[in-house]
């Protein structure tokens, strides 16, 4: 079919390379010139695994193309995709802007159809309900082409977007029309594995549900971070209690690890917009303020547990952190908890070196010349007072550790994902504090700096 994907960051770009990798022939548009700069070269402007050769083979067949021109894109387009950003405001709202401005561009890139050209307009990007039946309407009244309007919530997880895309769990379809219900069955016909999977709603359903998953595996993640409060007091751990609960049918295994609190650009932004959603149906959501209370007090007590156990003032002390995104395998640094943790011992007067192997040139626009940035983490270690771990990079768990220990200032982990193994730490004479974990906590012998 061809399609038009308006918006080509993380969803939209992703969506665009998978259709066209389905057979699809596919056209981005995207408005930032820098982005657009690098997608008409074939290249991603972000990392994502998988990603590059897939755009790189379906870029150079043909069948994938970018432009910022949306009236060329759509032109001949039967379904029309929406992928741009609803970024939180201030106040946890969200912001519309761009979704608005996308849907009256759209509009007026068909202005000179009529009534025998039909459309599928697809909302990918996460929109409070009630968002795809006013676009719908608002579509209907400015344009004479027979537009149908769907939700489509997206559920990618970054580091693993494109095979979350071409292996759906579910695909969720929410709209009014069963004429577009299948256009959507058909668009995604190579990938529906299973009948069940494809699920067809309202558009508030739709809407919804996004909302719901997200606040349902944030409120997961939440409450095994506060479980960890009590781990530490009552010398449990907070794996075992994992493996205890994610065991029973009921509960089940997935988003039950502990850490240094959730990050991205989902799950804070979403549970944000969850608690504006029910205010304005006027419930005051109780559960899911807690929800947010609990990431944001577990990033704080993280960091606040350096200063407490590293045996030295933290003011002029070095800190080493090592990974610097949200999670591993991608770059993107959006509400990580490494902005809080490096801005709190900042702000304590600490030495801040930093290092990733892919988010790096991210996190330099933000702390720019107030944290030293390192190539790698056995640089980084060196010389200083305490490594805080704050991405689960699996590179990490491999490092030597021995040589660290011996270049350090004092040998000193903070496993923010408890992601290092108890047994190496203790045997290469490290001070070792996870979450929720029973600490290694070897006497400290502190070098003389030089
Ligand atoms: N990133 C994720 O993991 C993820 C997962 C599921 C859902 N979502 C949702 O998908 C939506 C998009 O998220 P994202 O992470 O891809 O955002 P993003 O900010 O990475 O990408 C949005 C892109 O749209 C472009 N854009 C904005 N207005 C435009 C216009 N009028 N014309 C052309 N391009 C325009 C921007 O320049 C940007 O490149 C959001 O609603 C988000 O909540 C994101």
């Amino acid at each position: 079919m061809d399609v038009a994907v308006i918006g080509c960051g993380y969803v939209g770009l992703v969506t665009a390379t998978c259709l066209a990798s389905i057979g699809h022939s596919v056209r981005g548009v995207e408005k930032d010139q820098k982005k657009l700069r690098a997608l008409k070269e074939g290249l991603p402007p972000f990392f994502e695994p998988a990603l590059q050769d897939l755009m790189r083979e379906h870029f150079a067949s043909g069948s994938l193309q970018f432009t910022d021109n949306i009236k060329q894109a759509v032109r001949d387009a039967e379904v029309v995709y929406l992928a741009v950003g609803t970024p939180p405001k201030d106040d946890g709202t969200v912001d519309m802007s761009f979704l608005e401005g996308a849907g009256k561009e759209l509009c007026d890139a068909l202005a000179d159809k009529n009534g025998d050209y039909m459309i599928t307009v697809v909302v990918k990007s996460t929109v409070p309900a009630g968002t795809n039946r006013r676009l719908y309407n608002f579509l209907r009244e400015q344009t004479r082409a027979y537009v149908q309007v769907v939700s489509n919530p997206e559920f990618l997880r970054e580091g693993s977007a494109v095979k979350d895309f071409l292996e759906p769990d579910r695909i969720v379809i929410g709209g009014e029309s069963p004429e577009a219900f299948r256009i959507m069955r058909r668009l995604y016909d190579p990938i529906i594995r299973r009948e069940e999977n494809f699920l067809t709603m309202n558009w508030e359903s739709a809407e919804l549900t996004k909302y719901a998953a997200n606040s349902m595996l944030a409120a997961r993640i939440s409450f095994m971070n506060e479980m960890t409060i009590l781990c530490e007091h009552y010398n449990a751990d907070i794996e075992d209690i994992r493996k205890g609960i994610g065991t029973d049918v009921r509960i089940g295994p997935h988003f039950l690890r502990a850490g240094c609190g959730y990050g991205g650009s989902c799950f804070p932004k979403d549970v944000a917009a969850m608690e504006h959603i029910s205010r304005t149906a006027g419930h005051e959501s109780l559960f899911v303020h807690a929800i947010q209370a609990t990431n944001k007090s577990q990033k704080r007590r993280f960091a606040e547990k350096i200063v407490a156990k590293l045996g030295r003032p933290i003011e002029g002390a070095t800190i080493a952190v090592w990974g610097l995104a949200f999670k591993a395998d991608t770059d993107d640094i959006r509400e990580a908890a490494a902005l809080d943790v490096i801005q709190y011992l900042l702000d304590k007067g600490a030495h801040v070196r930093a290092t990733d192997p892919k988010a790096m040139e991210n996190m330099k626009q933000v702390f720019k010349d107030k944290v030293e940035w390192m190539p790698d983490p056995v640089s980084a270690a060196t010389g200083a007072d305490a490594v805080a771990l704050l991405t689960d990079w699996p590179q990490y768990s491999t490092l030597p550790f021995r040589k660290i220990a011996a270049t350090m200032n004092q040998p000193l982990i903070f496993d923010g994902l408890n992601c290092l193994h108890r047994d190496v730490m203790r045997e290469n004479g490290f001070q070792y504090y996870p979450i929720g974990r029973p600490a290694v906590e070897a006497k400290l012998r502190l070098k003389t700096r030089t």
